[in-house]
């Protein structure tokens, strides 16, 4: 039996324009560190990857500000317009060094909350499976369907969804083809799991941690700071 290779993959290329900040979300403090600084760290220090490539925006004026620009475990390259654009990019950046068997786990840079334990859940959980999978949290709430004046239409049964976080592990070969179907088909899939589901696979849902929460509102990064003083397993300063 090979041993797997992993590879890292973070979009960082969003304008984050819910957040209402001067910069992107990325590049916002928790505890004096850079969003994307604790992201990469985290990751990049309690797995072992074959290498890490951050797909940034063209207008990026702050990586060059970052820890991380400085750790040569970390590449770049160019994002796209949408997040498959940007994920795509950075696949096809690691084409000529990644084999197709290969495992490449994609994790979304404003996520700084994840926790070691569902990243090592993720990674052996799946290290034998034939597609791979995703962390992904049973919803809590009751869940209405609105009709466009925003009337309840229905209440969904809740018992068969879940939340779909990331990072998400998939083989290199088949995530980039099942990327560039959804491309020339012309779908903007919101995450990986979606386009391996368009090409027909099964992907895996990994019980991870409700609070991998993504920074999004303002609101958000406080508490993504409150999170992580209280995750069990982080060293952050
Ligand atoms: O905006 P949202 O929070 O949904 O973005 C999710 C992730 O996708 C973020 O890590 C963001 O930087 C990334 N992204 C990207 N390229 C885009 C849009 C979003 O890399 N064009």
């Amino acid at each position: 039996m090979t041993v797997p290779r992993y590879w890292l993959v973070v979009p960082a290329a969003g304008s984050g324009q819910r957040m209402q900040a001067e910069c992107p979300k990325q590049y916002l403090r928790i505890h004096d560190r850079f969003v994307i600084d604790i992201v990469l760290s985290r990751l990049l220090n309690s797995a072992t990857f074959e290498g890490c490539m951050v797909a940034l925006s063209g207008s990026d004026q702050w990586w060059p500000s970052t820890n991380s620009c400085a750790d040569s475990r970390v590449t770049t390259c160019k994002g796209g317009a949408a997040r498959c654009d940007s994920v795509l990019a950075a696949l096809q950046a690691l084409g000529h060094e990644a084999r197709d068997e290969d495992w490449v786990l994609v994790h979304d840079v404003a996520r700084p909350c994840l926790a070691h334990t569902d990243l090592s859940a993720l990674m052996t959980g799946l290290a034998q499976h034939p597609v791979g999978g995703l962390l992904a949290t049973p919803v809590t709430d009751t869940l209405k369907q609105a009709g466009p004046e925003r009337q309840v239409l229905a209440t969904i049964d809740r018992r068969l969804l879940w939340r779909a976080l990331t990072p998400q592990m998939f083989r290199f070969g088949a995530l980039r083809q099942a990327l560039m179907s959804a491309a020339g088909a012309g779908l903007s899939v919101t995450d990986e799991a979606s386009a391996m589901e368009h090409m027909g696979a099964v992907p895996m849902l990994v019980e991870g941690r409700p609070d991998n929460i993504k920074i999004t509102l303002p609101a958000d990064l406080a508490l993504a700071g409150f999170i992580l003083s209280q995750l069990p397993d982080q060293p952050v300063h």
